[in-house]
């Protein structure tokens, strides 16, 4: 038996992948990251969708005022790309630094995705400049035909449209985003050498944590409800190998994506699991689960910088064991709150470096039909 660690001390983490919304929700939610981590590839998803440099730098101004000055934030943004992006609006903005990469949303694939892309050859100018000057297109890694299984459209998108798009743009660098199946998996390490290109993951802590029966344990649990959905167990077992493998091509990305109570708990409800409130807490008890805290330092603060050609940051933060439990709900009152991961129990870790802590509290529910998981 290995003694158990009770601190962790590591280099800063960042996000590359979250979703901080915009006004009130945007307010609510925008510190629970930036007190944890320093940079945050934030998804341009909104209503309407952020597609040109201005509005990009108009909402990076918006997160900022959102945020505590002394916090040492900085927000990294994504242009929404569509059937009718210009190249050249892309490449200015990422020539000037209002846009740091470009998201690809299968057309309805999840949240405000109405605008994404249907057919990805429409799209292939704009991949064509991104390739020739070095700026990472980031996917949502979903086919959305509607005679494929909606549990395997990702192992599908991987097989049909990945492999042909690195083989198409062999110089482009890719992240597939929130990977939640074994396939994906080993189809990243299958192509980590033979292109030009790089081609990054991330990973996010739900999928760490659930499984798809997480979404019908006791009942129908609408805040278990993410796309693409949990897997299953041997799913999430490749995912934690992954990440606590150390190898490069996997970093730490949360999808943290707040809806409100009342937009989840709906006929039609909203995908998205918020996790900002413990994420990097919720990534070490995982990797405590699998006996690789000192793994998380390269998944969480070092592959991620080196994917982008960044340095890692120089800040650390402390990871110290704690029992304190999640509170029930985060945000205003009423259905506008938002219903955070592990709700009502012990996450088992703190980032002792944050400030203004308001995600926890005390337990005050029924415990079992509240739980949140059955894993573990
Ligand atoms: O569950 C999800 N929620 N997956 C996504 O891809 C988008 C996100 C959101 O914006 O709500
Ligand atoms: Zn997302």
């Amino acid at each position: 038996m290995t003694e158990r660690i009770e601190t962790l001390t590591i280099r800063r983490p960042d996000d590359w992948h979250v979703h901080l919304r915009d006004g009130a929700m945007l307010g609510a939610v925008a510190d629970f990251t930036a007190r944890t981590f320093a940079r945050a590839i934030v998804m341009p998803n909104l209503d309407p969708p952020v597609t040109t440099p201005a509005a990009a730098a108009a909402y990076r101004a918006r997160i900022l005022e959102a945020v505590p000055k002394d916090r040492g934030f900085t927000p990294l943004m994504t242009c929404y790309l569509m059937e009718d992006t210009d190249a050249d609006v892309v490449a200015r903005g990422f020539a000037d630094g209002a846009f740091t990469a470009v998201k690809l949303y299968p057309k309805y694939a999840t949240t405000n995705a109405a605008h994404g892309v249907n057919n990805v050859r429409k799209v292939y100018p704009v991949l064509e400049r991104m390739q020739t000057i070095g700026m990472p297109l980031l996917l949502h890694g979903e086919v959305m035909d509607a005679d494929v299984d909606i549990f395997d459209r990702e192992a599908v998108f991987v097989d049909q449209v990945l492999g042909r798009l690195l083989a198409d743009f062999p110089a482009l660098n890719v992240v597939l985003e929130h990977l939640t199946s074994a396939a994906a998996v080993a189809f990243v390490r299958d192509h980590q050498t033979g292109r030009e290109g790089r081609l990054g993951a991330t990973i996010t802590a739900h999928h760490l944590h659930i499984t798809r029966n997480a979404l019908f344990e006791d009942g129908l649990r609408p805040h278990m409800y993410c796309l693409p959905l949990a897997k299953r167990e041997e799913d999430k077992r490749a995912l934690r190998a992954a990440a606590t493998s150390g190898e490069s091509a996997f970093f730490l990305g949360t999808d943290s994506a707040p809806h409100a109570v009342g937009a989840k708990e709906a006929d039609f409800g909203c995908a998205g699991v918020f996790t900002a409130h413990a994420a990097l807490e919720l990534y070490a008890r995982a990797f405590a689960e699998e006996e690789a805290l000192d793994q998380l330092e390269a998944f969480a603060s070092l592959n991620g910088p080196a994917f982008y050609g960044l340095p890692p940051n120089e800040g650390r933060v402390c990871l110290v064991r704690d029992e304190s439990c999640v509170s029930d709900s985060i945000g205003v009152e009423g259905d506008e709150r938002v219903h955070p991961f592990f709700a009502g129990w012990p996450v088992g870790w703190r980032v002792e470096t944050a400030i203004g802590d308001r995600a926890r509290g005390t337990p005050d529910r029924d415990a079992k039909s509240d739980r949140p998981l059955s894993t573990t």
